[in-house]
């Protein structure tokens, strides 16, 4: 049975200073199997590692858009191999890239912002990827953006993805972890990453919109850098930091 609704602010409130590994566990404990990890990046691969240890079924998704760098390609493949899990990877809706590249070209976001081919290349196929769900994964850290991720609870209600038939439960086990602990996780337990990484590409996102940064820039410098930083979301998780912390 999943947990009633009504009790995941008091469950964010009880796990909020606990460990990603106590937090994960919780989380499997009462969602697994109906629930998934988004994976993307190095903090995605942290969850899967400690997911993978605690023995209990769990899906990994990841959102092709199409427009990753290959290195992230061998990254997800190379992830697949080393735990031995199916990833699914969601493609876009044919149609509508097709439609939105005819239209406006492959590169409409450097004059239009990232907002539309977002929609369609990551927002539309996260929808369908959390349609089979309860409870979803992500590997968002409140220190990643002061202005847009500062309140990420531990566990909360994804008021964006949820439907009338069912409420949709996002975990966040990384809340309260910076990159440093991330990086030491990494390196302590063997975790794969993305070999980006090692030439000065800390946050990855699709190669377009993706840059290096230098020593000090804020590490989501290099994500969308022609936009405001106010605006460097793409719509995962814009409605779920949106509503009052809890
Ligand atoms: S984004 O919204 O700006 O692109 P970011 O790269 O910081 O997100 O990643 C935050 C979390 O969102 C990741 O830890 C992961 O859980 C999820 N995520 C982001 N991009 C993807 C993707 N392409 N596929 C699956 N999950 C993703
Ligand atoms: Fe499109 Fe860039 Fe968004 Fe990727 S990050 S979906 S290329 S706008």
């Amino acid at each position: 049975m999943p947990l009633e609704v009504s009790r995941i602010p008091a469950l964010a409130e009880s796990l909020a200073t606990k460990s990603p590994q106590d937090i994960l566990a919780v989380a499997l404990k009462e969602y697994s199997p109906s629930i998934g990890i988004a994976f993307s990046g190095a903090e995605d691969v942290v969850l899967i590692d400690m997911a993978a240890k605690s023995g209990l079924p769990f899906t990994v998704f990841s959102l092709d858009t199409g427009r990753l760098h290959a290195e992230t390609y061998q990254f997800i493949e190379k992830v697949r191999e080393h735990y031995g899990i199916a990833i699914e990877a969601m493609s876009p809706d044919a149609h509508a890239v097709q439609r939105l590249v005819r239209e406006k070209g492959l590169f409409s976001f450097y004059r239009d912002g990232h907002g539309e081919c977002c929609g369609i290349r990551k927002v539309e196929p996260l929808r369908r990827a959390l349609a089979p769900l309860q409870a979803w994964i992500t590997g968002q850290r409140r220190d990643q953006s002061p202005g847009t991720r500062a309140h990420v609870p531990v566990v909360q209600v994804d008021a964006g993805f949820s439907t009338p038939e069912r409420t949709l439960v996002k975990f966040n086990p990384l809340s309260n972890w910076t990159s440093r602990q991330v990086w030491d996780y990494i390196e302590i337990y063997d975790v794969p990453f993305n070999a980006l990484h090692s030439r000065g590409f800390v946050s990855i996102g699709c190669e377009p919109c993706t840059r290096a940064t230098l020593p000090n820039q804020h590490e989501r410098a290099g994500r969308w850098w022609w936009e405001e930083a106010t605006k460097k979301e793409c719509g995962l998780h814009a409605a779920a930091n949106a509503s009052e912390p809890i």
